[in-house]
């Protein structure tokens, strides 16, 4: 949430910053602003996007030190004033920020008592005023006092005039990645801000700061004693960061996904054993063995991806297995069992819930491991292994390929659990051949968006919506109302189809359409019975299910997809919900890549 970008070297800043943060925008996009460092520190910062900053950005503009930031406002509304860089009363401190400082109303008072006038909202300026307030000699020693004095979790960059040399930068839980160029240095919070200039990067860890200069970059603990980071060359294309042809980043995801799929799977089948090899468990078949019970962890989209993997692992290795919302599970002082296995599952690596929850798990003896999609995040260098996602950088807030790359990472995993135990060399062959067709299965479905873009039309019509699923079906339909409300903003709400005449059944009319998600499978007869009560009380109906199932005289709109083997089918009923929400909210107009209020990557708790 929110993104940092700072350029030091011999071009000029201001250009290089804002594209920068264009590139950052996904992370928050309420106000943006830049700082640069030239004859002496000017600000420009503004509410709305990036673009609205750059139109504004005064002429001359100049200086070959600076810090951006593009915002998701945390303390006060979304305005010019509450917008980063923030600054010291006498301008020469400027301060960018990601994170909280929990204690910013004690410090807030404090510096007003000794006179300082705050004109901001928001926690960071404390930071300003406190750097700018040191009496310490170097600008290093000046950060590492003010960020003493500081409780809670950021990322900063801190640009001074005195200095104007260096940046100084910092991390207590929000990244931080340095870049490293010719003659030239860059920082940001995300790697998709660096990679046009350069990719030789390195990255800071919790507690750690760094100065960088023209020539190269220092690191250090904050108590300032040396911590030796070595820049690497990261393999990443660029072109992966930009959405191409596509008019949105979540339709060019979309239509990755079969590619994506592709590469989870690649080289981690093993068609003559009927399992999969997970190197990076870090697991002997004897350690796996002693797995009791599964928990997983994670948060929106990625908790319900994690329902749907404990039903596969449960069903595949008959381990009870179970998923819970990371943001509550440290909350309520879980008992840790050393024969449990917990699953952590996050696209960006750097959810601060989930992250949380991990080291609260770790703190207490337990084994974790990490479904994650970015390569040396905060989640995954956390874990005592894990199995990365290999999806690509995922840019919409709406998560989809990242999400089905889940899916199928559980997959791998409970295929591997289930072959140390009971499951038959013969079924582990059936799922891999099933797991091999599912790429060209996405495919297909993908083809169908005609009729998808059809059925969304008559979607986003309505205020109010029901997602309805069971067992299986029921984290498709949460997932698939998540989607649909994240970008279409429409009241969506998911149900067990089992539950409707319990209560929500009331709410059932001609304006409130229910999507079911109705499987070929041993409940398919109950499905069907639910929806004619639906249908009975006028309720229009969408249904996602398979060729053959008998829908008639319900009047429904039908969305067949094909069939894969009954454990894994609930990703492919996924896909097509995907599509709704992506359509619907086209129909309505919406900016889809970044819905209102939200953000990409949550690393505020
Ligand atoms: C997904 O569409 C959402 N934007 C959101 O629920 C997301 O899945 C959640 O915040 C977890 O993110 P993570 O996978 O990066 O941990």
């Amino acid at each position: 949430m929110c993104g940092i970008v700072g350029y030091i070297g011999t071009q000029q800043a201001a250009p290089l910053l804002l594209e920068g943060l264009a590139r950052l925008e996904h992370r928050g996009y309420d106000s943006a602003g830049v700082a640069v460092l030239g004859s002496g520190l000017r600000v420009a910062k503004k509410a709305g996007r990036v673009r609205d900053l750059s139109e504004d950005l005064p002429k001359r503009f100049t200086g070959k030190a600076g810090i951006g930031h593009t915002r998701w406002a945390t303390h006060g509304p979304a305005n010019d004033v509450n917008a980063h860089p923030h600054v010291d009363g006498k301008g020469e401190v400027a301060v960018v920020h990601n994170g909280i400082i929990d204690n910013a109303a004690s410090l807030r008072q404090r510096l007003t008592d000794e006179g300082v006038d705050l004109v901001s909202d928001t926690d960071t300026e404390v930071l300003a005023h406190l750097i700018a307030r040191s009496a310490a000699e170097t600008l290093e020693e000046r950060v590492a006092e003010a960020l003493a004095a500081i409780e809670g979790t950021y990322g900063v960059a801190v640009l001074h005039a005195e200095f104007p040399d260096r940046i100084v930068v910092a991390r207590n839980g929000s990244p931080l990645i340095i870049g490293v160029g010719d003659r030239e240095m860059h920082v940001a919070s995300d790697l998709g801000a660096l990679v046009r200039y350069t990719t030789t990067v390195a990255h800071l860890d919790d507690g750690e700061m760094a100065t960088l200069t023209a020539t190269g970059f220092t690191t250090y603990r904050q108590d300032l004693t040396r911590v030796q980071r070595t820049a690497t060359q990261v393999d990443v294309d660029p072109a992966s960061y930009d959405a191409g042809e596509h008019d949105s980043f979540m339709r060019k995801e979309l239509l990755e996904q079969p590619a994506a799929a592709e590469r989870v799977l690649r080289g981690r089948l093993d068609e003559r054993f009927g399992t999969a090899h997970l190197g990076g468990l870090n697991m002997d078949a004897r350690e796996t063995r002693e797995i009791r019970r599964v928990k997983i962890l994670g948060c929106g989209s990625a908790y319900y991806v994690g329902q749907m993997g404990a039903s596969l692992i449960e069903e595949l290795a008959r381990i009870p297995a179970d998923a819970e919302a990371a943001s509550e599970f440290r909350y309520r002082n879980p008992i840790i069992e050393h024969d449990t296995l917990y699953v952590a599952v996050s696209q960006s690596g750097e959810t601060i819930d989930t992250l949380l929850a991990v080291q609260e798990i770790r703190r207490k003896g337990g084994r974790v491991i990490g479904l994650v999609n970015v390569v040396g995040s905060a989640i995954a260098r956390e874990c005592d292994g894990g199995i990365y996602l290999h999806a690509g950088p995922e840019v919409a807030v709406a998560s989809t390929k990242a999400l089905t790359n889940m899916f199928l990472g559980f997959a791998l995993l409970a295929l591997q659990l289930g072959r140390v135990r009971d499951l038959s060399i013969a079924d582990g062959k059936r799922l891999i051949a099933a797991l091999t067709a599912m790429p060209g299965q996405l495919q297909e479905i993908l083809d169908g968006e005609e009729h998808l873009a059809e059925v969304a039309q008559g979607l986003a019509q309505a205020e109010s919506l029901f997602f309805v699923g069971r067992v299986r079906g029921f984290p498709v339909a949460r997932e698939g109302a998540q989607k649909f409300k994240e970008i279409s903003y429409r009241h969506a709400e998911a149900y067990q189809t089992s539950e409707l005449k319990h209560g929500p059944l009331a709410l059932i009319s001609t304006a409130v359409p229910t999507v079911a998600v109705v499987p070929d499978d041993e409940l398919t007869d109950r499905n069907v019975g639910a929806l004619h009560e639906i249908a009975a009380r006028g309720g229009p109906l969408v249904v996602v299910t398979h060729a053959g199932v008998d829908l008639a005289g319900l009047g429904v709109q039908r969305v067949d997809v094909p069939r894969s083997e009954r454990e894994l089918d609930p990703i492919l009923l996924t896909i097509p919900l995907q599509l709704l929400a992506f359509h619907a909210a086209q129909a309505l107009g919406h900016d889809i890549d970044k819905p209102r209020n939200l953000a990409k990557s949550v690393t505020v708790e």
